[in-house]
């Protein structure tokens, strides 16, 4: 049995990593195993500059640890007002890396987002035009279309027609839950992606709710049937260029998970890289993770795979600490439920 793997170093094509307190303590824990991670907009307020996106960039690398090399790759939050000529003087000055599109009320810090989406249509041309990827969060908002529903539903009613409105418009599922996304995204050709996360290739809807309520495992979009993780997983380990990491991992302090109308996100940055070798392990397909976590998501986003590498060792259980502390309290790390056996070594 494999028990040593070496991979190029991994980046993550989706993430959060907040502001202030919660920067200062998340950074870190992303930096230590990436090279470079797609860096979400969602804050209060949103990043829908260029000026914006270059203020958050400074405040991310000044939350790094001295001498970390991880690099931000920056993108703007799609709102109405969204000006495709500062959209597109971002994206010409390598201030942007792609741009995010929230529908208005889909999850946390989305109020800003997209209602009409007709509104949107020339930042769309624009993003064509220049070849700026569209990263979507793909879920409707329709209060009537039950929430296990609402991703299969965007994808039919929002993101098609986009897509044929929008010809040459690179676009980026991101977060799919569902064998509905794994089809729609591996029928899409060269301009299509999609992101997956690592716990959407762990849990499924009932690590949620039997047997009590998880709050730690609540996040958007949530966590479908067994099939659709399976669905997912097979995608993940498939080799597929269409298919890479994000991991989407998105802290929230335990006070905002524990409420009565809780937060959704997982915080999975310090232990995902153990998860995903546990998760190709257990799907035979440990030789298929370095295209998962490193080389499909550049070839996407036309920049190289990094020279640097990584190296994964198997061995006793990995020891992570249960939650990470920050000034606003602490974040717990997602527990997969079972022990970890693989570890950065190098
Ligand atoms: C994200 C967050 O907390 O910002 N939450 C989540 O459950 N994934 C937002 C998002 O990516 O939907
Ligand atoms: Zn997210």
């Amino acid at each position: 049995m494999t028990d040593t793997l070496t991979i190029h170093t991994p980046d993550d094509w989706h993430l959060h990593l907040r502001d202030g307190a919660m920067l200062r303590a998340v950074a870190p824990e992303s930096a230590r195993h990436f090279a470079r991670a797609i860096i979400m907009p969602n804050l209060v307020p949103p990043v829908v500059t260029g000026a914006d996106a270059a203020a958050y960039r400074d405040r991310i690398l000044s939350a790094l640890p001295e001498g970390s090399g991880f690099t931000p790759l920056m993108t703007l939050y799609l709102t109405e007002d969204t000006d495709p000529d500062d959209l597109a003087r971002a994206h010409a000055d390598g201030l942007i890396t792609a741009v995010k599109l929230y529908p208005a009320g889909a999850t946390t810090n989305s109020t800003s987002g997209v209602r009409d989406f007709e509104v949107i249509r020339p930042v769309l041309e624009k993003m064509a035009e220049i070849g700026c990827p569209l990263c979507v969060h793909g879920e409707v908002t329709d209060p009537d279309i039950d929430i296990f529903d609402r991703e299969a539903v965007f994808i039919d009613r929002v993101l098609d027609p986009i897509r044929r409105a929008t010809p040459g418009l690179r676009v980026v599922m991101e977060h799919i839950t569902t064998k509905q996304g794994v089809e729609y995204a591996s029928e899409g050709g060269p301009d299509l992606g999609a992101t997956i996360t690592t716990h959407h290739l762990v849990i499924n809807r009932n690590h949620i709710l039997s047997g009590g309520i998880k709050p730690h495992y609540y996040c958007l979009p949530v966590a479908k049937r067994e099939e659709h993780r399976i669905a997912l997983r097979r995608a993940a380990v498939s080799g597929d260029p269409t298919f890479f990491l994000g991991t989407d991992s998105a802290p929230h302090t335990d006070a905002n998970k524990l409420l009565p109308c809780g937060c959704a996100g997982c915080f999975t940055a310090t232990n995902t890289l153990s998860i995903l070798s546990h998760v190709f392990e257990e799907e035979s397909a440990l030789d298929r993770l370095d295209s998962f976590t490193s080389i499909n998501g550049p070839k996407f986003y036309r920049l190289p795979a990094n020279d640097s590498t990584i190296t994964l060792k198997r061995g006793d259980p990995v020891a992570y600490p249960a939650r990470i502390e920050t000034d606003d309290g602490p974040v717990t790390v997602f527990d997969p439920g079972y022990p970890l056996h693989w570890r950065v070594v190098g």
